[in-house]
């Protein structure tokens, strides 16, 4: 995700340092080349080694340290920098950015460097909405630096508020939208992920073996290409992601009323979910008591919501998906054509690496105008951003 990115992470001197290290690994896991930059007051935390040794590149501590200078001088690592993250950023170093002083390796980097910059704050809570720290923030962002908030809790001092540094998780999102090119900014997707459940009695429903990943890692993508995304969410044990509004239902009732009561104005809608087809006619009030040997249930079929928003006068670009367990390019066609949509997304769900509860998919992409792409093996968040490519080109078209 982050191959070929190189980020400057610089460190400041906060109790929170340590959680700088849970975000750099992070960084790395993803791919990017990370140089640590350290303040003299973060070294009173943690030790240079811990980062050179996690990251593989020595850290930078001094502003006149001869041997890292012609190495790798401060200015040619400022250059370099695809992004620069501060986290810990400290209120004396955003002061001291926001007025201009560049008078150690960090200041003097952030300054140097044209870069997109990152600063996640952790400070005490009456530093934080301290009318001094308040106006050097605005400033920066004002100037078009970025800001991870720091989210409220117990902090180190004692003090209850906001203050404490956010999540390494959160931090390395921002820091993923940061480098993402902006494709779909001003568009508005609609995407339904996970199943539905059809409740039999009050402790039994019918359902699919649908994670949600796939639904999520897109509404994830598309909230880092700059689209606003609504997320309306079958029942799954996934985290919502960030930037991203989440409705949850868990019938394909309750879907069906969501996605046609929210689609207007939506540019897109991709329809990851996986739909129950049918649901049972009668829900039983209380628990169905075991008697017979034998049970017959009677099922009734559930509105097929992607075939209705196929048949709106006005509709948006439509994506669906096909779960197939046999002839997967026929059975997409056909729903391709029968539902009315733009694209459809195939996947065999018969494979083990690819379909449900798994991190990686394998699809084949058909269009309405009877081109296809294949995308072999790969991760649920890279097939996402491949889906995305061609809706952005798509939309571009239209
Ligand atoms: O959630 P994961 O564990 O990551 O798994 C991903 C996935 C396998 C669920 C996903 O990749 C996928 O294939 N989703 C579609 C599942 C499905 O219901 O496929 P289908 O072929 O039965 O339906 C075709 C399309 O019609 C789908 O876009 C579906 O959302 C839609 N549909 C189906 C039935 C219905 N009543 N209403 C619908 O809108």
């Amino acid at each position: 995700m982050l191959n070929n990115k190189k980020i400057i992470l610089g460190v400041c001197g906060g109790i929170a340092a340590y959680k700088a290290i849970e975000l750099l690994r992070l960084l790395t896991k993803a791919g990017a080349e990370v140089h640590v930059i350290m303040t003299r007051a973060a070294r009173e935390f943690i030790t240079p080694l811990t980062f050179q040794t996690l990251s593989s590149n020595p850290v930078h501590t001094e502003l006149f340290n001869l041997i890292a200078e012609q190495e790798i001088g401060h200015i040619s690592l400022a250059d370099r920098a695809d992004l620069f993250i501060v986290a810990p950023a400290t209120a004396n170093v955003i002061g001291k950015i926001a007025a201009g002083i560049a008078d150690d390796i960090l200041t003097t980097t952030v300054m140097a460097t044209k870069a997109p910059v990152l600063f996640a704050p952790a400070m005490n809570v009456n530093m934080f909405t301290n009318p001094i720290y308040q106006e050097n923030e605005q400033k920066l962002r004002r100037l078009g630096y970025l800001f991870e908030a720091p989210v409220s809790g117990t902090l180190a001092c004692g003090w209850e508020g906001a203050g404490k540094l956010a999540a390494p998780e959160a931090i390395f999102e921002s820091a993923v939208t940061a480098l993402t090119k902006k494709t779909l900014t001003g568009l508005r997707l609609l995407i339904t992920a996970g199943p539905t459940r059809e409740e039999i009695d009050p402790v039994r429903y019918i359902s699919n073996h649908s994670s949600g990943k796939m639904g999520y890692a897109l509404a994830r993508a598309a909230r880092r290409r700059g689209a606003q995304v609504l997320l309306i969410s079958g029942p799954t044990a996934l985290t919502a992601p960030g930037g991203v509004t989440v409705v949850n239902v868990t019938t394909a009732g309750e879907m069906q009323r969501e996605v046609m009561a929210r689609v207007a104005g939506c540019d897109a809608v991709i329809k990851a979910a996986a739909v129950a087809d049918y649901r049972p006619l009668v829900r039983n009030s209380v628990k169905i008591k075991k008697k017979a040997d034998s049970v017959t249930m009677e099922l009734v079929k559930n509105p097929d919501i992607l075939a209705g928003l196929g048949g709106m006068e006005r509709r948006p670009f439509l994506v669906g998906f096909a779960a197939e367990t046999d002839a997967l390019s026929a059975n997409a066609e056909k729903k391709l054509s029968e539902k009315n949509l733009d694209m459809i997304v195939a996947n065999d769900v018969t494979l083990t690496d690819a379909g449900f509860n798994v991190d990686t998919n394998r699809a084949l992409l058909l269009f309405r105008d009877g081109s296809c792409s294949e995308c072999g093996l790969m991760s649920k968040e890279q097939l996402a951003g491949t889906i995305l490519d061609h809706l952005a080109q798509h939309l571009a078209e239209r």
